[in-house]
């Protein structure tokens, strides 16, 4: 089975496509490395033993998009995408243009060449603000997104269900991610974000390497337990290999899973976790809560475990062991 890995040298993009390459597909990837690097092409083969064809390739170049569909893959994996929050509110045209027209182009190019099956990288931010922490796939999406990089990932999956209701050929699995943590269990692949990162665990990493001088802990008077957020992180790995599950149920029509694991982690049990693994302090001072915030938010992952035959197995423990690790293999964190 040939698939084509869009966004494959990311973060979760080559984690999955080691997961790939590993259980016996064909892979190839497209992307334009604007938030990568080609060298993680590397890893890829020392990891699996085979250098995926690789296409640097942007999916707002329609022609270039068309030529590398013209190839011929049975699925595509859609992970392309601009996904800085704060970035998105400056620049939401940007945003927009990538995303949206990226989506479209790729769509076309799959219709124009018999490609009839896609996975999207989706996101919890589509559930918006539900007044709950626990979100299950029956709930209304697209309401209280406060940000364009969340309507752009809410409007990509209206987009895909129109277009299933149109074309019965068609089959999509929207996967909605909760929060993604750690690397790659040997250390060669794992989160390097290009520019100043937004998320929590890429900013912990750098406070960890003293690029950053302390983490500022957004808020320590929600009503959570210790005052600090809660969000259910979920290892890379677990995370990747819930698109192997997506792609060994693949049905027609337009499905919808959340991947998390069920269980919520505070900020403040995050920098314990961290603290525990490297057995050093990370320096933090409470700062003020940062606007568009929510205290608590966790998957109901029962619906992917059931249908998808799936189920995270990897911890927040483990995610904090394997970020260490690929600090220390990147020579990032020499002194741990
Ligand atoms: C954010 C986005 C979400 C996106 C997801 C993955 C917002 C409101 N939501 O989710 O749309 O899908 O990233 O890219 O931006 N924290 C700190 N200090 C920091 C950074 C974060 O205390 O320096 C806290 C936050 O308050 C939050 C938790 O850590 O409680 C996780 O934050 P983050 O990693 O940014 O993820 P989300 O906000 O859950």
């Amino acid at each position: 089975m040939k698939i084509l890995v869009t966004g494959g040298t990311g973060y979760i993009g080559s984690h999955t496509v080691v997961e790939l390459i590993n259980n016996g597909y064909k892979v190839e990837i497209l992307d334009n490395l604007y938030n990568s690097k080609e060298s993680v092409l590397d890893k890829i083969q020392a990891l699996t033993g085979v250098r995926p064809e690789f296409h640097k390739v942007d999916l707002l170049d329609y022609p270039a998009t068309l030529e590398v569909l013209s190839r011929g893959f049975d699925t595509v994996i859609h992970f392309a995408g601009l996904k800085a929050v704060a970035e998105s509110v400056e620049k939401p045209l940007f945003y927009y243009e990538n995303n949206i027209v990226g989506t479209l182009n790729l769509l076309k190019a799959m219709k124009e060449t018999g490609c009839n099956s896609l996975i999207f990288s989706s996101s919890a931010t589509v559930y918006g603000d539900q007044g709950v922490a626990r979100l299950d796939e029956t709930m209304e999406t697209g309401r209280g997104i406060t940000n364009p990089y969340g309507q752009t990932k809410f409007m990509i999956e209206q987009i895909l269900s129109d277009a299933c209701v149109a074309d019965s050929g068609l089959s999509v699995t929207l996967l909605r991610y909760f929060n993604p943590v750690g690397a790659h269990p040997s250390g060669l692949i794992g989160e390097d974000p290009n520019g100043r990162p937004n998320n929590l665990m890429p900013i912990v990493m750098k406070v960890a390497t003293g690029e950053i001088p302390e983490l500022s802990v957004y808020g320590d008077d929600y009503p959570t337990p210790d005052g600090t957020c809660i969000r259910d992180y979920i290892h890379v790995v677990d995370l990747a290999k819930g698109h192997l599950a997506a792609l060994t149920h693949m049905s027609a029509g337009c499905s919808v899973y959340n991947l998390g694991t069920g269980r919520g982690t505070s900020v403040l049990e995050m920098i314990a976790a961290f603290e525990e693994a490297s057995k050093k302090k990370l320096p933090y001072k409470i700062a003020p809560r940062r606007p568009g915030d929510l205290p608590e938010l966790c998957a109901v992952p029962d619906k992917a475990m059931r249908d998808l035959e799936w189920k995270t197995e990897l911890t927040v423990a483990d995610a904090m062991r394997d970020t260490i690790n690929y600090l220390v293999k990147t020579n990032s964190l020499l002194k741990i």
